[in-house]
């Protein structure tokens, strides 16, 4: 018996060097470990042997156990080892030099964003620095600080999401113009103030082909001692050259808006047509393109500007009108509807 076991030993530490993988060592762990090997047999018989054998096969039997076992969990780490290094060694191997490399899709600005940049560029080298604010405002400053008290007709002008409050709690909107800005930087601020104001701003509106619910405007804003009408109008001007070509005619009418006094559209001449009428501009030769005005001195007031000493002007302008008409856009929808299609040709 004892010979028997010797010879298992020797047989099996031979076949192991052998193994080249996990699948054959385990073949190997059934053959001698498993429950029919032969040394799970003997190690069965041993309590039926006579007793001056028992003890001896019997730890014999075992200690062989105990080794084939040390012996498994080594073989099985050197070749788990082993493995890994194989998978490691062909990934590494270059297949095919002249394969064309995988193309990297490169992304863009959105013509928004570039739009956006390119109008704030002008006006920071005209002396207007660049702030944003938040989109969720108070009604406050969208419509009260504005002289649009709650049951002012000018309201009708914007169709407002209004945000479910406590009751209690002061009314919240988000924003429908960016002029609320004007409030909050001179709150904060003593003059001189000159900037720019880019941002999303929010109507409740259906959308169809020049309407979105959500879209861009700039504000602008300049408070100073000595701020005439021909400041708003001389620094409106050359951004509309600047913008849109050295050619440009601007033309400026009365409008109105609560805050500003007096207010006026501004309108370019037509690209197109150059004034003589065009599909483009609907057969006026002129296209409007913003609103502005005087900053009215209740506003100013309002934050503690005295009005005898400081005056300013305002103007806001929606943007993605501007790449509609340079580029023959004619539906906003297209700007956030995430089609690459369109996207990509800016
Ligand atoms: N906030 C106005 C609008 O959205 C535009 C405007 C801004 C007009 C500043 C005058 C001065 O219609």
């Amino acid at each position: 018996m004892l010979q028997k076991l010797a010879e298992i030993k020797s047989k099996a530490i031979d076949e192991l060097s052998n193994l080249s993988d996990l699948k054959e060592l385990e073949a190997w762990r059934v053959r001698y470990l498993g429950k029919k090997s032969e040394l799970t047999q003997i190690l069965r018989g041993v309590a039926s042997l006579p007793l001056e054998q028992r003890k001896a096969v019997g730890a014999s039997a075992n200690e062989l156990k105990a080794t084939l076992e040390r012996h498994y969990r080594e073989n099985k780490d050197t070749l788990k080892e082993r493995a890994f290094q194989d998978v490691e060694a062909a990934a590494k191997v270059v297949k095919d030099v002249s394969l064309p490399g995988r193309p990297i899709p490169l992304g863009r600005l959105h013509p928004t964003t570039q739009m956006v940049r390119e109008i704030c560029d002008i006006f920071v080298a005209l002396g207007f620095q660049v702030v944003e604010g938040p989109e969720v405002e108070w009604d406050y400053y969208n419509f009260e600080a504005l002289n649009i008290p709650p049951d002012h007709p000018a309201r009708d002008m914007f169709a407002t999401f209004w945000i479910e409050t406590e009751s209690g709690q002061r009314p919240m909107l988000l924003r429908t113009h960016t002029s609320p800005m004007q409030i909050r930087v001179m709150e904060r601020t003593r003059p001189p103030v000159r900037v720019v104001v880019p941002g999303k701003v929010y109507r409740y509106e259906a959308t169809d082909a020049t309407h979105e619910s959500m879209f861009y405007q700039i504000e602008g804003l300049a408070v100073d001692e000595h701020i005439t009408f021909s400041d708003l109008k001389g620094t409106l001007y050359n951004f509309a050259r600047r913008l849109f070509g050295e050619e440009r005619q601007v033309r400026f009418r009365c409008d109105y808006f609560p805050f500003v006094e007096p207010g006026v559209e501004m309108a370019i001449d037509c690209m197109v047509c150059g004034g003589s009428g065009c599909r483009l501009c609907s057969g006026t030769g002129w296209i409007e393109i913003l609103g502005a005005g005087m900053v009215h001195p209740d506003v100013l007031r309002r934050v503690d500007y005295d009005p005898e000493v400081y005056t300013g002007f305002a103007f806001g302008l929606g943007l993605e009108r501007i790449p509609m008409l340079r580029y023959g856009i004619d539906d906003i929808r297209l700007f956030y509807s995430n089609d690459l299609r369109f996207l990509s040709q800016f």
